[in-house]
């Protein structure tokens, strides 16, 4: 195994269901883990890493959902329908471009080392 390339957590179908219609959300969920599969991203033989993927109760932003937050890459989507979860996920997590178009948000991930003397 190769380690993890991605960490994908989708606000779907939160509690308070701010972000977006739950029904969508359902969708989405679902189309997520289907492409995730049928994509290989989990296979633990590739290359790249695997794919993790975690449904979200709330990812703070709360407006223009279904929300997907990809780590380590920082970007955040918005309006994330199964429509949408193909192309992102070839384009962006497979391929390496963002679609930025879609990107409501960036927050780069900041790694702290620590220094052995
Ligand atoms: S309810 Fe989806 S981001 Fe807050």
């Amino acid at each position: 195994m190769s380690g993890i390339s991605h960490h994908l957590l989708l606000c779907a179908t939160a509690s308070k269901a701010k972000c977006c219609d739950p029904t969508v959300g359902a969708a989405s969920w679902d189309r997520l883990k289907q492409l995730v599969k049928q994509l290989g991203l989990e296979d633990p033989g590739r290359a790249a890493g695997i794919v993790l993927r975690s449904k979200a109760d709330c990812l703070r932003i709360c407006e223009r959902g279904p929300v997907l937050l990809i780590w380590p890459d920082g970007c955040w989507y918005g309006e994330v329908t199964p429509e949408r979860l193909e192309p992102i996920l070839r384009q962006h997590v497979i391929a390496g471009e963002p679609i930025e178009e879609w990107l409501i948000q960036r927050t780069p991930m900041r790694c702290n080392q620590a220094t052995a003397n």
